[in-house]
């Protein structure tokens, strides 16, 4: 009998269109993705990773949550067992990051300890001069007890892997 793989839940949230699902379309399979459809409920994914100076591998099993208000009254089930939270805002509309403590609140009636990291997504859509959100991220970081902030595209790439590896790393050092 071989031994298991360590598995992790980890939950990506925010505003509806912030680019969650394309994020995890550009992590799972390294590509733009065009034509993913608003999210209904929830979607799942799994993928197996390694992450620096750590032997074994683990698997991430990912649930993708529909940003909608609508879509509240389901939510709070499936935050249930997450080790890990995406906190997903899009650098081009100010009142998606706005609403990151909401989610942040809506989290914690549902679970009391977990890692999250912060996103702010469509870094492509941006230029320095048109620049909205700067340094209050790194306060908002603060205020999650995030381990990190990063800025991605979901469209050429840009940090996705890397937020991931982050997340995971802080998660398995949190729970040693
Ligand atoms: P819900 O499932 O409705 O909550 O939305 P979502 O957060 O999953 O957003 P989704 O991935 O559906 O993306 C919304 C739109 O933004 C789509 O048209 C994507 O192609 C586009 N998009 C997502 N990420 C990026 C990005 O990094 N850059 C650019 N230019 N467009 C992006």
């Amino acid at each position: 009998m071989g031994s298991k793989i360590p598995f992790y839940k980890i939950c990506i949230v925010g505003d509806f269109g912030v680019g969650k699902t394309t994020l995890l379309h550009q992590y799972l399979e390294r590509r733009f993705n065009p034509n993913v459809s608003s999210t209904i409920g929830s979607n799942f994914f799994a993928k197996i990773i390694k992450i620096p100076n750590v032997k074994t591998p683990f698997t991430l099993q990912i649930w993708d949550l529909a940003g909608q208000e609508h879509f509240k009254w389901v939510r709070h089930e499936f935050y249930k067992g997450a080790k890990g939270i995406v906190y997903v805002f899009d650098l081009t509309r100010k009142q998606t990051f706005d609403s990151i403590i909401a989610w942040k609140k809506e989290i914690e009636k549902a679970i009391k300890s977990f890692s999250s990291i912060l996103v702010g997504n469509k870094f492509d859509l941006i230029t320095r001069n048109e620049r909205i959100i700067g340094e209050e991220a790194q306060t908002l970081k603060k205020q999650l007890k995030a381990c990190a902030y990063h800025e991605t595209s979901a469209k050429i790439g840009t940090g996705v892997e890397e937020f991931f590896s982050k997340l995971v790393a802080h998660i398995y050092k949190s729970s040693k």
